[in-house]
């Protein structure tokens, strides 16, 4: 088989990207390790910047976004005793869309089958090849043969334990890391949302994040500590530590119900340097992982996106290729800010295992700060909303 750009990874990044590669008349086929259901059944992101709300409508997949989806135009960040909002509507004039990642999947899978794009799913021991020549294939095994698709690019929209990044020798790539000592425990359950703005709080028993899908699906989250089994967590237990870790007046309000899905996220600031090997380029979470505080990975998975298809549409239609000499910098400049925005959230709003009595003041005062400082609620206004590509 031969395709101009083959994607591997049929997540929100391959999908997205060959959705959009499709509507300019560039051909690709997109490489999936799992089933169609296996994919839709992750639950993860569902908070949207602008930018990505834009991506998603030019690439013809906005449409339910934008009758289902709830805009948010400002959060809710608490500390030990209350809660404040950060308007961020009127502090940037944009907003954000609550509208979760399996949605989007879902839109983008009906999407590439309605316009007869290719995904195969079930892909075996998928490989990326000759990578550094102008002739890159990709071999994969599929019910037991072996197949290659011979192409101009490729594309690694696999992930963070996907293949691409593995096959960038070792002697090129740099690897940037920070694992934080506790990850995150979810649960979805079907009641209505205690707010419709989320809230990051940061209490002394751990942080707690309130959110939601629609009006009457609610996800929360509670920090533990890393490695924590989740089979330690009932319904009931989890209900208690969120409700004493929210402001008051909001823990008297939940309306708590059973888990419909309950899981734990470890917490973790990666990137992988550079985006671009040869033909090979680096998409998404197969080159950088944010801690979920600030809701960043799929929107950096986004303009990614945004980057190299606008990269690749030059290549073809206006055989210009200097998207394609700055996509790795480009893209990677608008991951280190993610990146920073994301560590210092997670720093100030969660608790170390050793941190001291001074550490715990440091992270109270960066909270009065942004209670009380219209600078400093307007800068992160900007971050969370989302860099304009
Ligand atoms: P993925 O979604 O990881 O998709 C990669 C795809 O490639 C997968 O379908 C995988 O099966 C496939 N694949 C992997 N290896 C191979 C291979 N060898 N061959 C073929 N296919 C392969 N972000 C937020 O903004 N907010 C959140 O609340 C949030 N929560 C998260 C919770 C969890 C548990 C995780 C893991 C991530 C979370 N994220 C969150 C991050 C967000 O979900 C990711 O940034 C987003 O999924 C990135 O999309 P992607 O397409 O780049 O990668
Ligand atoms: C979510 O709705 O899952 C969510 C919201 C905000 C975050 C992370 C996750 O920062």
């Amino acid at each position: 088989m031969r395709t101009q750009v083959c994607i591997i990874g049929g997540g929100p990044s391959g999908l997205l990207l060959s959705q959009l590669l499709h509507l300019a008349g560039i051909d690709s086929v997109v490489l999936e390790r799992r089933t169609r259901d296996y994919v839709l059944g992750r639950i993860r992101a569902g908070v949207l910047e602008s930018g990505t709300v834009d991506l998603l409508r030019r690439a013809k997949v906005g449409d339910r976004m934008d009758k289902q989806g709830i805009v948010d135009e400002g959060i809710v960040v608490a500390g030990e005793t209350h809660g404040f909002r950060i308007d961020i509507k009127a502090l940037t004039g944009k907003s954000m869309m609550v509208w979760g990642q399996t949605e989007i999947t879902q839109d983008l899978y009906d999407a590439r089958e309605a316009m007869g794009g290719t995904v195969i799913h079930e892909a075996e021991a998928v490989k990326p090849h000759e990578m550094d020549t102008d002739a890159p294939f990709v071999t994969y095994y599929k019910d037991g043969a072996e197949h290659r698709i011979d192409c101009d690019w490729i594309a690694g929209c696999d992930g963070f334990h996907g293949v691409s990044r593995k096959s960038i020798p070792r002697s090129v790539l740099k690897e940037y890391e920070r694992v934080y000592p506790f990850g995150w425990l979810g649960i979805l359950s079907e009641t209505p949302p205690v707010t419709h703005e989320i809230l990051y709080a940061s209490h002394s028993r751990g942080f707690a994040l309130a959110s939601l899908r629609n009006e009457n699906l609610s996800r929360y989250y509670v920090q533990v500590p890393q490695g924590e089994p989740v089979e330690n967590w009932s319904d009931d237990r989890f209900w208690d530590e969120f409700k004493a870790r929210i402001p008051g007046d909001l823990a008297e309000k939940l309306i708590t119900g059973p888990a419909i899905e309950k899981s734990i996220a470890p917490l973790r600031s990666y990137a992988a340097e550079p985006m671009r090997w040869g033909r090979m380029f680096l998409v998404g979470d197969a080159a950088h992982i944010v801690p979920p505080t600030g809701a960043k990975g799929l929107n950096l998975a986004a303009s990614d996106v945004h980057y190299l298809f606008e990269a690749l549409k030059a290549h073809y239609l206006d055989k210009d290729d200097s998207g394609i000499e700055d996509y790795a910098q480009k893209a990677a400049a608008r991951v280190w800010q993610a990146m920073r925005f994301s560590w210092w959230f997670t720093t100030v709003m969660h608790q170390f295992p050793d941190q001291s009595g001074f550490d715990r003041r440091m992270q109270e005062s960066e909270i009065t700060l942004l209670e009380t400082s219209k600078a400093a609620q307007a800068a992160m206004a900007e971050l969370y909303v989302g860099a304009p590509y």
